[in-house]
């Protein structure tokens, strides 16, 4: 088992990552000075794989878990939600020291969150990530919120967990897409930061698809240490965090005109491409490094071209709409090389377009 620290908002929480780690959640909680109730929040699907091992661990280690159990799907990530939730705690008289855990992807782990932030103005917070999305991105870094109208994560804050449990094992149950999803932001974070890391994922790609524990645990233990650390340097979202973002201003667009029949790792992934090849066309970035991060993203089985049936233009538009919510600017995120990138906010809108265009070529 590894273990991350991650600094936040002037205080210091330990991420857990390892096979056993769900089982451990009991004497974890009792480390950190817990007692007596913990309010467990999950959606059904989880809850059947993973509810009774983590509620045996509570018990024996002399914990009374309360269990509240949601539909699975983002469509629940939402005020509606919250308020079923709310409505629960009133009904268990939870006090102000109770810990919400959340067990689950990052649905789970963005709503429980937000519920932690809100319920008696915060709750102690302990992420029990099971999907790769979550271990790596979603559980680090306190961003918490939920859906409203149409708009995705427009209703939220900040809330730090006080600690992150993150069994490797629940990874193995993980359908194919959704494992893929994840791997999005893993090779985005070996892109952004670490080029040893995205070597290491190189040779190590055929072990990470047969979901080796050993490697999957060093994989998700680097990746979380990256986000921890970008969002360590920029807890606020002002600047450095923006580098999270590289392949999301394009793949964002994609994922919005796709109708979200693509999901987030598969539009990032284009967009990843995309992005490279706009570095290479701008002098910043030697194309065979673009074909590089191509047959890597091929390998992992995430496409690097937009599917037939998506329209550039309205591709374009959804992003024109993100742009007016960023204030005006597009920004960039741009690889010097694979582990550096910088930011630009000068891109040529018709460079843009000719990308969006491009990410419609099969190269
Ligand atoms: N807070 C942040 O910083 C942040 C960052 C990135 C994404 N997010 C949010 O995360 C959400 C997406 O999270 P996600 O990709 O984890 O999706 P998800 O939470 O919807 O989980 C995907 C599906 O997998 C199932 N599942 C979960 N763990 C499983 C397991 N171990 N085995 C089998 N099935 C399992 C779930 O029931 C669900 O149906 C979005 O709402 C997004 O906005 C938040
Ligand atoms: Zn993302």
């Amino acid at each position: 088992m590894r273990t991350t620290r991650v600094w936040c908002s002037g205080t210091v929480y330990r991420m857990s990552i390892g096979t056993g780690v769900l089982r451990q959640a009991g004497d974890e909680l009792d480390r950190l000075g817990f007692s007596g109730r913990v309010v467990v929040v999950t959606d059904e699907t989880v809850e059947a794989l993973f509810g009774e091992e983590l509620e045996r661990s509570l018990r024996d280690a002399g914990f009374e878990p309360e269990v509240i159990v949601i539909p699975p799907g983002e469509e629940r990530k939402s005020l509606e939600t919250a308020g079923v939730i709310y409505s629960r705690l009133n009904e268990l008289a939870v006090e102000r020291s109770t810990p919400l855990l959340a067990l689950g992807g990052g649905v789970i782990g963005d709503l429980t969150g937000f519920v932690a932030a809100t319920y008696f103005r915060g709750l102690p917070l302990v992420h029990v990530p099971t999907t790769l999305l979550a271990q790596v991105d979603s559980s680090l870094g306190g961003k918490v919120a939920v859906n409203h109208g149409m708009l995705k994560n427009n209703v939220g804050g900040f809330h730090q967990p006080v600690a992150v449990l993150a069994d490797i094992s629940t990874l193995l149950r993980l359908p194919e897409r959704e494992f893929r999803n994840g791997l999005a932001e893993v090779i985005k974070s070996a892109v952004i930061r670490d080029e040893g890391f995205l070597e290491f994922l190189e040779s190590r790609m055929d072990d990470v698809l047969l979901r080796d524990e050993s490697v999957l645990e060093k994989m998700v233990a680097v990746t979380a240490g990256i986000k921890a650390a970008v969002v360590q340097e920029d807890e606020r979202d002002h600047g450095l965090r923006n580098i999270l973002n590289f392949g999301h201003t394009i793949g964002h667009g994609i994922e919005t005109a796709s109708g979200f029949t693509l999901c987030h790792g598969e539009g990032v992934a284009i967009g990843m491409v995309a992005a490279a090849k706009m570095s290479v066309a701008m002098g910043l970035l030697e194309p065979g490094e673009l074909t590089r991060l191509r047959s890597l993203l091929v390998r992992t089985g995430l496409p690097v071209t937009m599917p037939e049936g998506i329209e550039p233009s309205v591709v374009l538009a959804a992003m024109a709409r993100d742009k007016k919510r960023a204030g005006g600017r597009l920004r960039f995120v741009l690889p010097t090389r694979l582990g550096e990138v910088i930011i630009r906010n000068d891109v040529p809108g018709n460079l843009v377009e000719e990308m969006v265009l491009e990410s419609n070529v099969v190269a």
